[in-house]
């Protein structure tokens, strides 16, 4: 975005946990709109078009779409819609405006076998209905808009709707006797610095596959301990700070296959910022001790 005048946003996702992220960091700033379901159905792609010709905007932050794993599994042709058409759709739109689109993306594109972090080229294989066609919208948004931006994110953490950190906190003030898988490994992510990151690829007009996840690597068990020492640092009434180990294969319940190592190598985004970016632990401290400190 290098014209002069700061571009006016439209973000998608309106009561998704990055969508409305995203909606607080830049609407101090840029001429924002955000809107949800309710005024931009992606079950309804033929009327997308229209809506969007109707609102103006100069940039497109699309972080909706059918995001459980477990949903996409049972409703394929829901998570295709969503996924894929609706965003195809979108990019098709802001091609024709002359306007840039970030669309979000996932770690789950990749198999999960035991690989080195994988780069933003590496082959993608995804091992569900949920990472198939979010890998399939990656393909189809870049095709109708070639200066569209697909930013893959993984584990997401931040104040606006519960996630792991939260969920195993609440559960260990209730009980002690917890378990976290440990052999399914990614990178929490902080949806704060996802946003300052977008606006770093806004300003420099990026394109292409990036991925945007702070630095390091965690097991669900890990992020989950590390959460609870945190929490019990602050001083909130945990039960316990360690969880026993269990393998994904025994999650029996789950609908859709999770892939094991989706570890992102995050250097290209290092080299735009052109410095470290920060561990995930030190982002998930400041996340929690602003969120469950007594003031
Ligand atoms: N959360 C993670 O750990 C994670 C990990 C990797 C990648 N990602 C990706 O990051 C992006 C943002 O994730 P998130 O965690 O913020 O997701 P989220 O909290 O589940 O938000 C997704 C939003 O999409 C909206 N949506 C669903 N179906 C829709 C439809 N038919 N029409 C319009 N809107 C619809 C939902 O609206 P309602 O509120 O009305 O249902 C919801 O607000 C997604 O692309 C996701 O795939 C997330």
């Amino acid at each position: 975005m290098s014209a002069a005048r700061s571009p006016r946003i439209l973000i998608l996702g309106a009561n998704g946990g990055l969508g409305r992220a995203l909606y607080r960091h830049f609407a101090p700033n840029h001429a924002t709109v955000c809107w949800g379901r309710a005024e931009l159905d992606f079950e309804e792609p033929e009327a997308l078009a229209d809506k969007l010709v109707a609102q103006p905007f100069d940039l497109l932050l699309n972080a909706a779409g059918t995001t459980s794993p477990d949903v996409c599994e049972m409703q394929p042709e829901t998570a295709k819609v969503t996924n894929v058409i609706a965003p195809q759709v979108i990019a098709e739109c802001c091609e024709a405006r002359g306007a840039r689109m970030i669309h979000f993306s996932t770690d789950y594109v990749f198999s999960g076998e035991p690989h080195e972090p994988w780069n933003e080229d590496d082959t993608t294989k995804p091992v569900s209905v949920y990472g198939r066609t979010k890998r399939d919208g990656e393909l189809a948004v870049l095709q109708a808009s070639p200066k569209a931006l697909v930013a893959r994110v993984s584990w997401l953490f931040g104040p606006d709707k519960p996630s792991h950190p939260d969920n195993i906190i609440l559960r260990a003030i209730q009980a002690a006797d917890l378990s976290a898988v440990d052999d399914k490994v990614s990178v929490p992510t902080s949806n704060a610095d996802i946003c300052g990151w977008v606006e770093r690829l806004m300003h420099a007009d990026a394109s292409g596959v990036w991925h945007l996840c702070n630095s390091g690597s965690a097991s669900w068990h890990s992020w989950a301990e590390a959460a609870l020492q945190i929490a019990s640092v602050i001083g909130l009434p945990v039960k316990t700070t360690s969880l026993k180990p269990i393998k994904l294969a025994e999650l029996v319940q789950l609908k859709a296959r999770r892939p094991l190592m989706t570890v992102m190598n995050n250097s290209k985004l290092q080299n735009l910022i052109g410095g470290e970016i920060r561990h995930w632990r030190e982002a998930l401290e400041d996340y929690l001790v602003k969120k469950y400190s007594v003031q």
